[in-house]
């Protein structure tokens, strides 16, 4: 009985610590938390056709690394969990000098590669880097790891030199945004 009580509060700590990590000190992302979050946001971008089976698409274009050699890009406002933000969605498709558009729009679920997302969350989540949530999946909607086996989801990678915070506060019009600034303030 005693083992078992101790067995529940090592559990208990482990659950607390997972818990207040996300928010408090730990990594900036990729928390239990973190996860849930974008599990969450990929079934209403689902919902609202933005991504998966039965996603509207738009004609890829060609960029410049570290994305797809050609990508999609569809944006406007999306509420989860009661909350209400901009959501900016970018598929990802096929390998630089090997895929042309045409293949791209021919089949865009066969050339598809990953998917990356901005989400405009509630004020004071990222005061700092404007708010954002920023996730990347697969073309199955499974949030992707970075190397060290950390989901990419949350504030992605705050504090550190590379990473979508990092390359992205160089976007013009000062809202982290490179498309366009339809969002700035
Ligand atoms: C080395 C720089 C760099 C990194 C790292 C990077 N991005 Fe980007 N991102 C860009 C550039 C440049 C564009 C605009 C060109 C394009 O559409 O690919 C862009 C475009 C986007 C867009 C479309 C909105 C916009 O800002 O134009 C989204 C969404 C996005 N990135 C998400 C992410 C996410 C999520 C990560 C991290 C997992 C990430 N990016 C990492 C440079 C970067």
């Amino acid at each position: 009985m005693k083992k078992i009580g101790l067995i529940t509060l090592g559990l208990a700590i482990v659950a607390i610590t997972a818990t207040t990590g996300g928010a408090m000190a730990g990594p900036p992302f990729g928390n239990p938390a973190d996860v849930e979050d974008g599990n969450h946001l990929w079934t209403h971008m689902a919902k609202a056709r933005l991504v998966g089976k039965n996603s509207l698409h738009a004609m890829p274009y060609e960029t410049p690394p570290p994305h797809g050699s050609f990508v999609e890009s569809l944006d406007g406002m999306l509420t989860v969990n009661g909350h209400t933000g901009v959501v900016i969605v970018k598929k990802n498709f096929g390998k630089r000098g090997e895929t042309t558009k045409q293949q791209v729009a021919d089949h865009p679920d066969k050339y598809m590669t990953s998917v990356t997302v901005m989400f405009k969350r509630e004020k004071g989540y990222d005061p700092e880097n404007k708010d954002w949530f920023w996730a990347k999946y697969g073309a199955d909607g499974k949030l992707l790891k970075n190397p060290k086996g950390m989901a990419l989801a949350g504030r992605v990678a705050k504090g550190a030199e590379k990473g979508c915070i990092a390359c992205h506060a160089g976007a013009p019009g000062g809202d982290m945004v490179y498309i366009h600034d339809r969002y700035a303030q």
